[in-house]
């Protein structure tokens, strides 16, 4: 869904594609969740939103509700949920088949992690992001597929990071989102006999207020933007098309999967955020012997040159 020159929002899904559908999007109050769920409703689908703000979740419900056509079969409810605590989990399933009667897409966007070099993160800080983006992210995935989608099938779609070579400064979040698309592969596997699919979306760097607000002071979206190919940020709209390609008939056969929206950032061979003190690094040694810098071998062409 995107807003167009006359500012109405246009979508290129066909219209009532959800119709029939239910989904969970997990942070379905703010950003990019917000996003999935407008183009969700927009399509005719009954959207559960949770996560553990309450009031700023049932605000964002309340809107997005306001916001629906005369008609339309769509419709959201919102509950709490920390989604790294089991119980509430659980909740949130049963509050779900309560309300709605059936789960047909879960979109597990829910997760946060906070900037830091690896050698300051404490044991805490670290099981805190591996627990919501990691752990967080299975606990849901079990608890639907036992719960509905084992016997009645479903699709997946975990929002993932677009770090395919290391993360620096993110080391938590790098860890648990590799594990979310190994894990994807597996159920997968594991899940295809019951008529379910489950891929991930790796967004690049995409703007939104809310994820702005996150790092404050570090103004990731300013360090990023030179070395990302399209010179523009992603929207939270491009990553909504991308998740709802996913979750419809139109990626029947596209399971196990992870599909990048970057812009070709992830081409681009540069690490989006700089390595702390890089430029401080020591030669290589190895006891007396050490390894040769780029000086040394101007160094050794310059004095021959003399000769
Ligand atoms: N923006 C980007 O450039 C970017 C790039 C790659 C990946 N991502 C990922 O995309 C997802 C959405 O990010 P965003 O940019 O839209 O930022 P955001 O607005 O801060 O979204 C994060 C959402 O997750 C919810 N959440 C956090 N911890 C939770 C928990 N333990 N249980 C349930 N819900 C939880 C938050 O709501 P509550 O605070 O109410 O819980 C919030 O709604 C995140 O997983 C993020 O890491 C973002």
């Amino acid at each position: 869904m995107a807003a167009s020159a006359t500012g109405k929002v246009c979508s290129v899904f066909k219209s009532g594609l959800f119709r029939d559908s239910v989904a969970i999007v997990t942070g379905g109050g703010t950003g990019i969740g917000r996003a999935i769920t407008r183009e969700l409703l927009h399509l005719g689908c009954k959207v559960v939103i949770a996560s553990r703000k309450a009031e700023r979740l049932h605000q964002a419900a309340d809107e997005m509700r306001s916001e629906l056509g005369e008609g339309s079969t769509a419709d959201i409810k919102a509950i709490q949920c920390n989604i790294r605590e089991e119980d509430q989990v659980k909740t949130l399933i049963s509050y779900t088949l309560d309300t709605f009667g059936r789960i047909d897409c879960l979109v597990n966007n829910g997760g946060g992690q906070f900037m830091s070099p690896a050698k300051d993160i404490t044991t805490k800080g670290w099981n805190a992001v591996i627990n919501t983006n990691l752990t967080g992210t299975f606990q849901m995935c079990r608890e639907v597929y036992n719960r509905w989608m084992r016997d009645n099938g479903g699709s997946i779609v975990n929002i993932t990071v677009d770090n395919w070579n290391g993360f620096p400064q993110f080391v938590h979040t790098g860890a648990a989102r590799a594990g979310v698309v190994n894990m994807s592969k597996t159920l997968a596997l594991e899940w295809a006999k019951d008529g379910i699919r489950i891929n991930n979306v790796a967004a690049g760097t995409i703007y939104s207020e809310t994820a702005a607000a996150n790092y404050g002071e570090h103004n990731i979206f300013v360090q990023c933007l030179p070395d990302m190919p399209t010179k523009r940020l992603g929207t939270v709209e491009e990553i909504a098309a991308a998740v709802c390609f996913l979750l419809s008939p139109a990626a029947a056969f596209i399971n196990g999967e992870t599909l990048k929206v970057d812009g070709a950032a992830s081409l681009y061979g540069r690490q989006v955020f700089r390595i702390p003190d890089h430029e401080k690094s020591k030669p290589y040694t190895w006891g007396k012997s050490r390894a040769p810098t780029l000086k040394d071998y101007y160094d050794d062409k310059a004095s021959k040159s003399k000769l």
